[in-house]
C-alpha cells in the first residue's frame, strides 16, 4: 500500500490520480489531504519532501517519491501500462514538461493573489506568466497534434490536467479562443473516465 499526500485542487496531483484510475492501482493508495503554500506550510508533507511540495507518494518502506514526473514515471513502470512509449520518448516527455510549466504558470497567477498581500501584487507578472501559457498552447496546436491523436500517454495526461485546470481557475482567460483543433482534443479528452473520476475541487 502507498500514501499519496494529494490536493483535489492541484493539477500536479490529478496527474497522478488520472494514471491510477488508468492503470488500475487506485486500490493500492492511500490518499493524505494535504495543503498550503511556502508562507504556510503547517499541511504540507515537509518531513517527506523537503520542499513541502504535493504529489508526494510513499512507498511501503516510508521512502518519498516527488515529483509528479517522478511518481508518475515509477507507477507506470509498476503496472507495465506503456504511458512512455520508447518510440516518441523524447517527445512525451517534452509535452509532459510543457504541460507541466502551463500548470506551474497558472498556479503561480493563483498564488500571486491569495499568498501575497495586495500592496505589493505585481499585475504586469501576473500577465507574463499568461503569456507563457498562450505561447505554450500556441505550441501546443501545432506541435502535438501526432502525439495528441496517437494512444494514451504521459503527454496526453499532463495536457488534459492543465487545461482543466485553467477551465477550473482561469476560467475567465478563455484559453479555447483561437484554438479550435486543442479545445476539440480537450472536449472528448476530458471525457474519459479518469478524468471525470477527478475533476478539480476547492
Ligand atoms: C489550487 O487551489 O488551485 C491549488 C491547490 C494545491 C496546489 C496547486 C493549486
Amino acid at each position: 500500500m502507498f500514501r499519496l499526500y494529494d490536493n483535489p485542487a492541484s493539477p500536479f496531483c490529478r496527474k497522478v490520480q488520472v494514471l491510477l484510475h488508468e492503470t488500475g492501482q487506485t486500490g493500492d493508495v492511500e490518499t493524505i489531504f494535504a495543503v498550503g503554500h511556502p508562507l504556510d506550510t503547517g499541511r504540507l508533507p515537509l518531513d517527506h519532501n523537503p520542499l513541502g511540495k504535493i504529489p508526494c507518494l510513499l512507498k511501503a518502506d516510508g521512502a518519498a517519491l516527488y515529483d509528479s514526473r517522478v511518481i508518475c514515471r515509477f507507477l507506470d513502470m509498476r503496472a507495465g501500462a506503456g504511458l512512455y512509449p520508447e518510440n516518441a520518448l523524447w517527445e512525451v516527455l517534452t509535452l509532459e514538461a510543457m504541460a507541466d510549466g502551463i500548470m506551474d504558470a497558472a498556479v503561480l497567477m493563483i498564488y500571486e493573489g491569495r499568498a501575497r498581500p495586495e500592496p505589493i501584487r505585481y499585475p504586469d507578472w501576473v500577465e507574463a506568466q499568461w503569456a507563457k501559457i498562450e505561447r505554450a498552447l500556441d505550441t501546443g496546436t501545432a506541435r502535438w497534434a501526432g502525439l495528441l491523436a496517437g494512444d494514451l500517454n504521459i503527454g496526453q495526461i499532463a495536457l488534459g490536467c492543465a487545461l482543466g485546470y485553467l477551465d477550473f481557475r482561469l476560467a475567465d482567460r478563455d484559453w479555447r479562443t483561437g484554438r479550435a483543433p486543442l479545445a476539440a482534443w480537450f472536449d472528448t479528452f476530458g471525457r474519459r473516465e479518469s478524468m471525470a473520476a477527478t475533476a478539480p475541487k476547492a
